[in-house]
Formats: C-alpha cells, structure tokens, sequence
C-alpha cells in the first residue's frame, strides 16, 4: 500500500518542479505537497534568470512544470518567504518532510581594489533588472558609457554581453522587462569586452551560447589575448569533441570581415581583473594577463603574470558565478555555499536532520542547466522516500486545511495557484496586443493587485 506523506518544498524553481514531479510519479507514496515560494510567481530563474531571448526553452519548461503544478495533490502558497513568514521549526512540525529548493540569493565576489565602487554590479543583479526580478526592478544601471566589461566568460556573461549588444527591436519582441527596454533604448553601449581567467581551451561557456553571437545582426565577435590554439593542443584536451567545435567556431568567427559602424562583443581570454579605478564611480579597469599552469590534478589553472593593461568600462559586471545563502536553522558549508547535505539529506554534526532535505542549486553548488536538476531531484527524492520506507520520517501534526487557515492567518497577503493562473493570464493577454510572450509584472503590489481582482471578478460570476 503506498504511504501517505505529507511534503512541504521551499522554492518553485526548476529543482523545486522536478522534485515535484518524481514525488507524484511514485507508485510508493501518496504525497501531498505545499510548496512555499517567495515570489508571487512559481518557476524560479526559468523566469527571472533565463534570458528573454530564448522564448522556446522557456515554453517547453512552463508547459512541463504547469502540468505538475495543476495536479490537484499539488497546493501553491506564493508570496511566502520562509525563514521570514514562516521558520523551519514550524514546518518540520507541520509536515512528514521539508525540501529545499531556495536556489542562490547572492553572487560570488572578485575580492579586488575597487569591487564597491558604483558601476560594478553582480550579474545577479543585472539580469534580475532585465527579468523584471521585484528585487532587482529599481536598479539604475549607467548604460552612458561606450564600453563595459563583463567578468567571467561563462553563459551568464554571454548572455550579458548579448543583451547589451542587441537590437532592441529584436528585444521589443521578448518578455524583457519593459523598464529594461527604456534603458536599453537609451544605451550607449557600443563594446563588450568579455574576460576569461583562462585560455580559449578552458572557456566556461558552451557552444550552443557561443555560436549564438554570431546570429546577432550588426554585432562583431573579435578574439583577443591569446592565439588560437592548433591541432596538438585540442588532441591535448579531455572534452575534445566540445572543444574542438569550440575552437572551430571561434576561427571561423576570427575569420569574419569587421565593420566599423557595427557593435562588438570582445571574447579576451588569459586576463582577469586587478583592480577596479575611477572618481566616484568605475572608469578604468587594470587588467592582469595570465599564463596557464597544470596543478597536480593535472587541471589547467589561471596563473597570473607581471603584464598589466588598462581598460577604460564605465559598466562592471561580474559573472563570476551565483551564491547559495545561509538558511536560518539549517547546517550551511560556507566554502561551498550549499546547505550541508549528503546526497539529498541535510547533515549536521550530529548526522541527518529528521526530515530536511535539498535539491537544486542549493544542494550541490550553483552550476548545471535546467535539466542537471531533474537528476538532482530525483536522487533527493528517492532518499527521502527511503527514509519514509524505513519509518525514519517524523509524522506531520497538523491537518492540511489547518495548515492553509494558519498560514493565511500569518500572512494575509498569499498568492494561491489561482491568483498565479490569473496573473499568468494577464501577463500573456497583455502581450498578445504588441505580439510578445507577455508583459511581465515586476512588482508585487501590482501582481497582489491582479489577483484580487480576478478573485472579485470570480466571485460575481
Ligand atoms: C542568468 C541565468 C540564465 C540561465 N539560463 C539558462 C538557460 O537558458 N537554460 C538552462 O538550461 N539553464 C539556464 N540557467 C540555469 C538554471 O536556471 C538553473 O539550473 C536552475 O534555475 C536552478 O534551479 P533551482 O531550482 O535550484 O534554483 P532557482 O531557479 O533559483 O529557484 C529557487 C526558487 O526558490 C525561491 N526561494 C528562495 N528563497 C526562498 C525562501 N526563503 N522561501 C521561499 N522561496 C524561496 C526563489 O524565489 C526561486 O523561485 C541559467 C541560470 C542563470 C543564473
Ligand atoms: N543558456 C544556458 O543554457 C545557460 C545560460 C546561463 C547559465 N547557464 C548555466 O548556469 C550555470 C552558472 O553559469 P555562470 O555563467 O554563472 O557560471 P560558470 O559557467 O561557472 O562561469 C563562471 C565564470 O567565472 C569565472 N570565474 C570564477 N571566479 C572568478 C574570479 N575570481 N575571477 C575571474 N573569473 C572567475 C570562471 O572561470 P574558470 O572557468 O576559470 O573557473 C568562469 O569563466 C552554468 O552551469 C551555466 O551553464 C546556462
């Protein structure tokens, strides 16, 4: 007979989605699931992250996670922050297990002169801006310089640079935010220099992101720092099919007539920043130039020279990567910026912690596309059915409508899965009039405001 459990998961993301679906898909149990997130809106970077110029990703992603969000074992509370509303102690309380899916709330740091000045910012931050993230909305970005420089040369940073780069009326056809739409009409960001810590061999973007630069119109792609490499050096790769296309590619782009009028993206490798300079705000940026040296692994490393240039970028960001954030009441392994955990199982000092779990990139660090979390998932889930199995869960106290009375008691302001239908629905009326995917909503006053009307509406009917 399958075993009823009853499971909360903090966060709505791409992680939070699959471990949803394995939880229904299994012929053990009988789960019923509440899942809490901080935004009025489920889907976690899938929207907020995800950039507005890969409209198809996202439609595939929506339609999979809506499919296990209808599902009528399924509860929405959004608008929820737990750890502020509502505290782990309550719900390890209130439910047989708890899994974490909360993502990073913050970035990786450069810890170089300079890294406060005004004009450098996180990506985090700038792609928020661009998402139409409620945190990020206000943002002023000084889009009045003719260079910026993007720190990193992973998929954020391209998709960075190709968002700074881009027609805007190839933008105006995407569910960018409209706010960054403004910005972005008034930019006068001709240059985006993308640095590399390490050599062409050991870029961190992937080819489909790379081979992406070369479909925008009026935008030149130049390759700087380094040669390309020949054929002894790709033979001497690991990953040689990937990086042998990658170095296809990239001659034949260094191949490709420039044009004067037109933008560029700049792809330096063997370079990182020193330090930061300018009055009041980012004017120049040093720049150190890097070797690569084997450390004992055998693993290609960024080794820094005595050469030093000067960029002049009144626009910073660093794409270095994205950061787990400690949980109130949960273990945190600070180095790796994940919730302590084995497999799936938060672990304290003392061992498991009864009913705690994590998925996502706050399980295992914050790299992996979409899909690298339906895997993680699924490992997270089978662990806490296991413990189910084997009668290791603590048993929830209260009835599911309790639950539901209680939280909207703590907190009037809920956003049910209805609420977040009606304001999908909005956003997507909205956009059909201009022949876009959506307007999106960027704060919550306006979102909370839809939905209240559509409550209203429903109840006049
Ligand atoms: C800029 C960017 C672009 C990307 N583009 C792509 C792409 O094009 N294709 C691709 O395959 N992958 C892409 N990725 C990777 C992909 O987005 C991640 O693999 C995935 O989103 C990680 O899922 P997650 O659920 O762990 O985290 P998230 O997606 O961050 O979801 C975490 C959720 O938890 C919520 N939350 C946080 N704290 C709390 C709390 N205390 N209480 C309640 N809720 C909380 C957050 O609001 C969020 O909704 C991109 C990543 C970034 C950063
Ligand atoms: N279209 C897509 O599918 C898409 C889009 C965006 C993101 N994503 C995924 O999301 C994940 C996160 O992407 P990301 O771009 O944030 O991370 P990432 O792929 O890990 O890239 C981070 C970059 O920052 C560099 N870096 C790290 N610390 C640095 C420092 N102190 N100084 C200088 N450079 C430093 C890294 O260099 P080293 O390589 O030398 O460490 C690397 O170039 C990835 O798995 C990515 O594939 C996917």
């Amino acid at each position: 007979m399958a075993l009823p459990l009853r499971i909360a998961i903090v966060g709505a993301g791409p992680a939070a989605m699959y471990a949803v679906g394995h939880l229904l898909d299994s012929d053990e149990i009988e789960p019923d699931i509440d899942i809490f997130e901080r935004l009025p809106n489920p889907w976690g970077l899938v929207r907020t992250g995800v950039a507005p110029d890969h409209p198809e990703k996202k439609r595939i992603v929506d339609r999979l996670f809506d499919f296990y969000f209808r599902d009528s074992r399924v509860r929405f509370f959004g608008n929820v922050e737990i750890g502020v509303h509502l505290g782990h102690t309550e719900l390890a309380q209130w439910y047989d297990a708890v899994i974490y899916a909360v993502g990073a709330g913050s970035d990786t740091r450069m810890r170089i002169p300079g890294e406060e000045l005004p004009g450098c910012w996180a990506a985090r931050e700038f792609v928020g801006f661009y998402n139409g993230h409620p945190d990020h909305r206000h943002l002023e970005f000084d889009l009045s310089c003719e260079r910026a420089l993007v720190i990193g040369n992973g998929n954020v940073a391209l998709d960075i640079a190709r968002i700074l780069t881009m027609p805007v009326a190839e933008l105006e056809r995407t569910d960018i935010a409209d706010h960054a739409l403004d910005a972005l009409r008034r930019s006068a960001v001709r240059e985006v220099v993308v640095l590399g810590r390490r050599g062409i061999l050991q870029a961190a973007f992937h080819n489909p992101e790379l081979e992406e630069l070369t479909h925008l119109d009026g935008v030149d792609v130049i390759i700087e720092g380094q040669d390309l490499p020949g054929e002894d050096d790709i033979l001497d790769e690991r990953s040689s099919w990937e990086v042998r296309r990658k170095v296809a590619m990239l001659k034949w782009m260094s191949g490709r007539r420039s044009h004067r009028e037109n933008k560029r993206i700049v792809l330096r490798f063997l370079a990182s920043p020193v330090e930061l300079n300018g009055n009041r705000k980012v004017e120049e940026v040093v720049i150190g130039h890097n070797r690569i040296e084997r450390d004992e692994q055998g693993i290609p490393t960024a080794t820094p020279t005595d050469e030093r240039s000067v960029l002049h970028a009144g626009l910073v960001l660093r794409a270095i990567g994205y950061r787990g954030m400690p949980f109130p009441g949960l273990p945190f392994d600070e180095h790796r910026g994940v919730i302590r955990n084995v497999a799936g199982r938060v672990v304290d000092v003392h061992g498991p912690v009864l009913g705690a779990y994590v998925t996502g990139w706050i399980k295992r660090g914050c790299r992996g596309v979409i899909g690298s979390n339906k895997k993680c998932a699924h490992e997270t889930v089978e662990a806490l059915i296991d413990d189910a199995r084997k009668n290791r869960l603590r048993h929830a106290k209260l009835s599911k409508d309790t639950v539901a009375t209680l939280i909207k008691r703590k907190h009037p302001d809920v956003v049910s899965r209805a609420d977040w239908l009606a304001i999908d629905r909005s956003e997507k009326d909205a956009g059909r009039v201009t022949a876009r995917p959506r307007i999106k909503k960027t704060d919550i006053p306006s979102m909370l405001a839809c939905a209240r009307d559509h409550a209203l509406i429903s109840k006049s009917i």
